[in-house]
């Protein structure tokens, strides 16, 4: 019993310690920011006018402005497990309308990520609760692509053909929103499909042929 009690006081001030940690960070931040450009956070606040959306996942190891390289101020960040754009989800709805609409972005990105515990989890049967109509998402994705996934008999190269073919339905999904049909028709907004390869470090741009894809499903 003692030693359990310990190491759980161990296991809070470890917390505690990582917590105050990020605000010194935040410090250091401030201060290297402030070194280059002593006005940096008033033209931060000035406002913003990202030229990207960038629609990735949750994933700790999978960051958006740092595998890009680009700035605070850069790109409009949407982030949800396995970089879903379910019709029906609000919250991304409402980020696409914001990014599409009211800052005009010209780059909209769909960033999928091998290794995804969201596609794999979607690849079992297993109940996960309120995760089920989630990952019901991704389900349908496999179902639609089922003849391509199943003839691909090594299991790692299906988990991430899957992410692939996420990847290209998600994109679907925002091509299809009224913003982004509304926007094609007054700018020349484009819609990427990208993979970060975790054990490279890489970006894939998938090089989606997005006409032909929704002439082949009918739903153009
Ligand atoms: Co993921």
């Amino acid at each position: 019993m003692f030693v359990l009690s310990e190491l759980k006081i161990n296991k809070n001030q470890l917390h505690f310690m990582e917590i105050d940690q990020i605000f010194k960070n935040n410090q250091d931040w401030i201060k290297d920011k402030l070194k280059v450009d002593s006005d940096y956070f008033n033209n931060l606040s000035k406002g913003q006018s990202p030229d990207i959306l960038y629609v990735g996942c949750s994933d700790s190891r999978v960051t958006a402005e740092e595998l890009m390289g680009v700035s605070p101020g850069d790109a409009f960040v949407h982030r949800n497990i396995a970089n879903m754009v379910p019709n029906t989800d609000l919250s991304a709805m409402s980020v696409i309308d914001y990014a599409v609409t009211h800052l005009k972005v010209n780059n909209i990105v769909v960033c999928g990520h091998y290794y995804c515990g969201g596609v794999k989890a979607a690849m079992d049967s297993q109940d996960l609760g309120i995760l089920n109509p989630w990952l019901r998402n991704i389900r349908d994705v496999y179902r639609i692509h089922h003849d391509e996934l199943d003839a691909i008999a090594d299991e790692e190269e299906k988990y991430k053909r899957l992410v692939e073919l996420n990847v290209q339905e998600q994109c679907v999904n925002v091509i299809k929103t009224v913003e982004v049909q509304n926007a094609f028709k007054e700018r020349d907004l484009q819609v990427h499909g990208w993979v970060f390869d975790i054990h490279t470090g890489k970006l894939i741009d998938l090089n989606i042929d997005f006409d032909n894809i929704l002439k082949n499903q009918n739903i153009s």
